[in-house]
């Protein structure tokens, strides 16, 4: 049995949040997302209130999402928010981005955006080609003595990329706590990766972005009913990938079913949010997908249950 806890700690932080976040892609991308066609940011900020009142404290943004638009919302709805959230956005390591100031520069562009005057958790989105992860992290510990920075995260980092990052932090006396890579049912590749085992070696907590496939889980998108605008263009995303989706997501349905009407995505939201250190962040676009995607939580599934969505998808675990 491994139930869902009522609430998790980022790695070595103080930083407690529910165990199911809400990610903010969504709020302000056109080209991936369709911001503007179809929903709007009322449609996000209402997505913010559902997830506030539904128990989600942690959303995750970025300053290349919308080009700024999302940091802009997340900022002007956690000052309205009935409640307190822990705010996470992240650095893009741009080719142009080469050195110290840089980096402080777009660390103050994503305060600013936020309107905060600290930061509650900033990831570095992927690896850094040019600016070497301990000269970055040596930065980094610099904005969390500046005070602009409260604990330091990484994204897409491997398991040596991971350690280099620990090691370095540990050297001006700071912990890494976060990874934010890709994890679902879909994509399972942290499991086999070493990623998953070295977050827990290290207390680094797993943050699972897309984890509902970008939507595939829902068990909206069908062979013949393809996944709109760019989407079905990304990697994994296509036909072939629709036709081997059936069997997962019969199981999702049967298992919701037998849970008093589960949907598919709260299902496999569930299955994620039960792997040990592990924080989905799955995006909304608007406050009835928030609400949905909320009630991944309050509700265990069997371990049996569990099990069988290990096997359906084991093809993925590579
Ligand atoms: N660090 C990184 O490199 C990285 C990369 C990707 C994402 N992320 C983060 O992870 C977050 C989540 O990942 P993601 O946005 O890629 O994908 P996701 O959470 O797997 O899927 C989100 C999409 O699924 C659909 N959806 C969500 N909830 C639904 C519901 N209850 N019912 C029906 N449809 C629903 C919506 O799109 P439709 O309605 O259009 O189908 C939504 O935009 C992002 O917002 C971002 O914060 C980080």
């Amino acid at each position: 049995m491994n139930p869902i806890p009522n609430t998790i700690q980022i790695g070595s932080s103080d930083l407690r949040v529910a165990p199911l976040g809400a990610g903010a892609w969504q709020w302000g991308d056109r080209m991936t997302w369709g911001f503007g066609r179809g929903y709007t940011r009322s449609d996000a900020e209402a997505a913010f209130l559902a997830s506030v009142n539904a128990g989600v404290t942690l959303i995750d943004t970025a300053e290349i999402y919308g080009n700024g638009t999302s940091e802009r919302i997340v900022g002007d709805c956690v000052r309205i928010s009935p409640r307190p959230v822990v705010v996470a956005t992240k650095f893009a390591p741009l080719p142009t981005r080469i050195g110290r100031r840089t980096v402080m520069r777009a660390l103050d562009g994503s305060l600013a955006r936020l309107g905060v005057s600290c930061i509650d958790l900033y990831q570095v989105h992927w690896p850094f080609p040019i600016i070497p992860i301990e000269m970055l992290m040596d930065i980094l510990a610099d904005a969390v003595e500046m005070g602009k920075v409260r604990y330091i995260g990484v994204s897409n980092y491997s398991v040596e990329q991971m350690r280099r990052a620990q090691a370095a932090l540990a050297k001006r006396g700071l912990a890494l706590v976060s990874n934010q890579v890709e994890y679902s049912l879909l994509h399972r590749t942290p499991e086999v990766d070493g990623v998953w085992s070295a977050c827990r070696e290290l207390n680094v907590t797993l943050i699972a972005y897309s984890p509902l496939a970008k939507g595939l889980l829902t068990g909206k998108y069908k062979p013949g009913q393809p996944l709109p605008g760019t989407r079905r263009f990304m990697s994994g995303m296509g036909g072939h990938m629709l036709e081997r989706l059936p069997p997962v997501i019969q199981l999702l349905t049967q298992i919701g079913e037998a849970h008093g009407g589960k949907t598919p995505a709260q299902v496999a939201l569930n299955w994620l949010a039960r792997q040990p250190g592990v924080l989905p962040i799955p995006g909304a676009k608007n406050a009835k997908q928030a609400e949905s995607n909320a009630g991944a939580l309050g509700w265990d599934m069997t371990d049996a249950e569990s099990d069988q969505l290990s096997q359906v998808s084991l093809e993925w675990r590579v």
